[in-house]
């Protein structure tokens, strides 16, 4: 029986056949421990369940060297040094695929709300502004017949597009193998959603030059890593109406605070990371996270290793 620690309480079905074949130790707080509890459960652990507020480089790595094996429940790793798991031979495992579609949906749920300025009319309802109807008030913008472009051609790129051509968009993307030139996509897209990973060569991709190339119109989403955009930038260009509009439901860092200057900027549309946050998604990924846990501490191969 080895020994697990999930570094927060996890109420899912799957949670039982871990605990079933192994000793399963639940972090209890309700914010994430901090990196020194993390550290100390590490050392006492033979695997890791762990999540994206966890950070797990290698000095976490080099004071727990009982770890064989951590399963992230995310489909991103940027939270952990995969390669320096893997020099040490840890397997390190994700859950791809089974949040594609909560993503991509939540993705379209921020493009839509800016889009028809969905948050600041219920506001004015709620406020007791609504006066009358307004022949040239709260006027948004059309989906159909605009452009849309996509960053990234991963599974969730792909769940974008499929959606934006049922409202009747079109579709430019770009990506490190296929599509136009970023700079293009900047320049033609009405709406440009950020599909891709956070890594050293998409860390502030989204900067002051990127936004100067956007159309004053635009509006930007991001659902992917919050250091895929460079905020300071994207502040200036919302002050500056460089574009029109912006929806995170990722930031950098996260949570951000009540008091960080982007909060101020005029046309944004800011959730709490909630991408793959729909009951069925999560328990899958809860199941995935198992399941590479389970054939690691077994000797079998992750069947779904990260990288
Ligand atoms: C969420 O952001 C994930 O990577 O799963």
């Amino acid at each position: 029986m080895a020994r697990v620690f999930a570094t927060r309480a996890l109420p899912f079905p799957a949670l039982d056949r871990l605990r079933a074949a192994h000793e399963v130790r639940e972090w209890h707080g309700e914010l994430p421990p901090a990196p020194g509890e993390l550290r100390a459960a590490a050392c006492e652990a033979d695997a890791l369940l762990t999540l994206i507020t966890d950070t797990v480089d290698a000095e976490l790595l080099d004071a727990a060297p009982g770890l064989r094996a951590i399963a992230n429940m995310a489909v991103g790793t940027d939270n952990v040094d995969v390669e320096a798991a893997a020099a040490r031979g840890i397997p390190v495992g994700n859950t791809p695929g089974v949040l594609t579609d909560a993503t991509a949906d939540l993705a379209f749920a921020l493009l839509l709300a800016l889009a028809r300025r969905i948050v600041p009319g219920a506001a004015m309802v709620r406020a007791g502004d609504w006066r009358t109807w307004e022949p040239a008030g709260d006027l948004g913008a059309d989906l159909a017949g605009a452009t849309l472009g996509i960053v990234g051609r991963g599974r969730i790129g792909q769940a974008v597009a499929r959606r934006a051509e049922g409202f009747g968009l079109d579709v430019v993307h770009s990506s490190r193998s296929s599509g136009v030139p970023l700079q293009e996509l900047l320049e033609r897209s009405d709406f440009v959603s950020l599909h891709c990973p956070l890594t050293p060569e998409t860390r502030h991709l989204i900067g002051s030059r990127a936004l100067a190339r956007m159309k004053r119109t635009a509006l930007l989403v991001n659902t992917a890593r919050g250091g895929v955009v460079d905020q300071d930038a994207l502040r200036s260009a919302l002050h500056g109406g460089a574009i029109a509009g912006a929806a995170l439901d990722v930031t950098d860092p996260e949570p951000l605070p009540p008091d960080d200057p982007l909060l101020d900027a005029p046309n944004l549309l800011v959730v709490p990371h909630v991408g793959s946050a729909t009951v069925r998604t999560r328990a899958k990924m809860a199941g995935m996270a198992v399941d590479n846990l389970l054939a690691a501490l077994d000797g079998r191969p992750m069947p779904h290793p990260a990288g």
